[in-house]
């Protein structure tokens, strides 16, 4: 770092300092002092933990109709849930500046250490949070709750509320989609009348301006099951694309157009509410989205979170620009264009930072929490394309059954085999549409020999993946997370369970990396770090449609080094 830049640095730093109160010995157990008359409406929260330190979070609704001035609130952090054995406490000042949320960035903290935290205005106490600090040194076991893609008005956060029975997540790691930018009528927003989650009327059309954002955040944490997990244990988000817009990347996004206003103004305006609402302490300061940054749990593993939508990707490719009018697809420059050795979803930026990041991270795992598949997905052309058309089961079946056959090591013409090798990737808003910056970071890690374990969301479905390089070679593995609430394949396919059950299977068939998928259930994925290996799981529930669930199904995989 050159002197001037690290002088931005702890610029930015200071910035963030600006906002957020920051907790050091000097201000331990000052006496609260005037308290406002304010409602925790929205709960409490706890993120970003390091081992000396977490990020406390709540909302102060000022009680008065006509507020003036900022509002002060006091917080205490204790060993007990019952505090009586208060270790810090202090108070902290909100406005309407930022939405009457408030940070506390609590310092000096033991590491591998639960907390339990309140608010206090002078008439109401927020719920009790729970949190923990992150382990230094040796430690055994790991157990990180991973999810991606609720959405309200397409049900309840009953994955949410599942998780947070639980009490020994050592993180919560939220991967995007934390909410979803449409207005009434929009995607998923079907149900929403008939089972109570229609969105409110002075927030119902797509969000655009900073009051759209932070109403929009408001309205999720209401939801009993979101409140839950967030006062059980210490998250650390990212975004996807929905806390902006649909597949945004680093110069737009599908869903914004010239009538919408200045794409660059919306974003920053969804880089405020996130910033405001999530208990995350940005690198570079909360008007910044650089939001890359690093965990270290002990010596057991590194967590790299990514950006690989709003700061540094290229746009996506499309494949109907690549198909004529009777439905067929030119190959040939599908392929050009997609090995274009600069096509980026990170940017060079943050790809420099974790070439770094990596380089030095001694942990026993790398793990990378990042939104969109990394695990090469290629189905036949013919099955793309009739996925554009709806679907086609019978050609789904062939498909799968001359693949199975050939795996038997039955012999196939070699039209039968073209027909299969003939292949595309299946989704080019992921990694598979920015090949030759995965192949460059594959390299990078089997060169440092590291363990590389990739964590994603975004696709509404859960995957269990190998990751190989161009030459067949494993150089990780990738676990993606269902959806809290988000439809997936089985909507798009219009499939009842027992197709998408087959479909999966099918899938798993198809294509060569893929191990297991599951197309049609809601739920989170939970997973166990030990040194000598991991431990994958899938908990899905019955229905979003009210707050009665049940937990009906699981898949564990596991996986030893060697
Ligand atoms: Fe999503």
């Amino acid at each position: 770092m050159t002197n001037l830049k690290r002088r931005s640095f702890i610029k930015a730093a200071l910035a963030t300092t600006g906002s957020v109160a920051v907790s050091t010995p000097l201000q331990a157990m000052s006496r609260p002092e005037l308290p406002s008359n304010v409602s925790f409406d929205y709960g409490v929260a706890s993120g970003d933990p390091l081992q000396d330190a977490v990020i406390l979070w709540t909302r102060a609704t000022p009680l008065d109709a006509n507020p003036t001035g900022p509002v002060k609130i006091s917080w205490e952090l204790a060993e007990d849930a019952g505090f009586t054995r208060v270790l810090r406490a202090g108070t902290v000042e909100t406005d309407l500046a930022r939405d009457y949320t408030s940070k506390v960035d609590v310092r000096g903290l033991k590491p591998n250490t639960r907390y339990y935290y309140r608010f206090s205005g002078a008439n109401e106490q927020s719920p009790v949070g729970r949190t923990k600090t992150l382990p230094e040194d040796e430690v055994d076991q790991i157990k990180l709750a991973i999810f991606s893609c609720s959405n309200y008005p397409a049900g309840y956060f009953n994955v949410y509320q599942l998780a947070a029975q639980a009490d020994d997540w050592d993180a919560v790691l939220h991967l995007g989609d934390y909410i979803y930018e449409y207005g009434d009528g929009g995607y998923a927003t079907q149900n929403a009348a008939k089972i109570g989650r229609a969105l409110p009327q002075d927030n119902s059309g797509e969000i655009l301006t900073l009051t759209d954002y932070r109403k929009r955040y408001a309205l999720y944490r209401t939801d009993a099951g979101l409140q839950a997990l967030h006062a059980a244990a210490p998250f650390i988000a990212v975004w996807d694309d929905h806390e902006v817009t649909n597949d945004t990347w680093k110069g737009g996004a599908e869903n914004h157009s010239a009538d919408e206003g200045d794409f660059y103004s919306r974003r920053a305006a969804a880089v405020q509410a996130y910033y405001e609402w999530l208990p995350i302490r940005p690198p570079m300061g909360e008007t910044n989205p650089q939001i890359y940054r690093s965990f270290q749990f002990g010596d057991l593993l590194d967590l790299h979170m990514l950006d690989t939508r709003v700061i540094g990707r290229d746009q996506q490719l499309q494949f109907a620009n690549y198909m004529d009018e009777k439905g067929n697809f030119d190959t040939r420059a599908f392929s050009l264009d997609v090995a274009s050795p600069s096509r980026t979803l990170l940017g060079e930026e943050q790809r420099k930072w974790l070439r770094k990041t990596l380089a030095r991270s001694k942990g026993q795992w790398q793990v990378l929490g990042q939104q969109v598949l990394m695990g090469r997905m290629h189905l036949p052309v013919e099955l793309m394309t009739s996925f554009y058309r709806g679907g086609d089961k019978n050609l789904t079946s062939e498909l799968i059954g001359l693949k199975a056959a050939s795996l038997r090591g039955e012999q196939l013409s070699e039209q039968q085999l073209q027909r299969l090798q003939n292949a595309v990737p299946y989704n080019l808003d992921a990694w598979d549409g920015y090949a030759v910056e995965r192949e460059t970071l594959y390299q990078e890690v089997r060169e440092q020999g590291k363990n590389l374990v990739v964590v994603a969301g975004d696709t509404h479905n859960a995957w269990y993946n190998h990751l190989k390089d161009n030459d067949g070679r494993m150089v990780g593995l990738e676990f993606g997370t269902p959806s809290v609430t988000s439809p997936g394949m089985e909507t798009y396919l219009k499939l009842d369970e027992r197709s998408a059950k087959e479909l999966a299977r099918g899938m798993s068939v198809l294509v060569d990396d893929l191990q297991y998928c599951n197309l049609h259930q809601r739920g989170f994925m939970a997973l166990t770090f030990r040194r000598d290996g991991i431990e994958a799981e899938w908990k899905y529930i019955d229905n979003i449609d009210s707050t009665e669930f049940a937990e009906v199904d699981s898949h564990r995989v596991t996986h030893k080094l060697v």
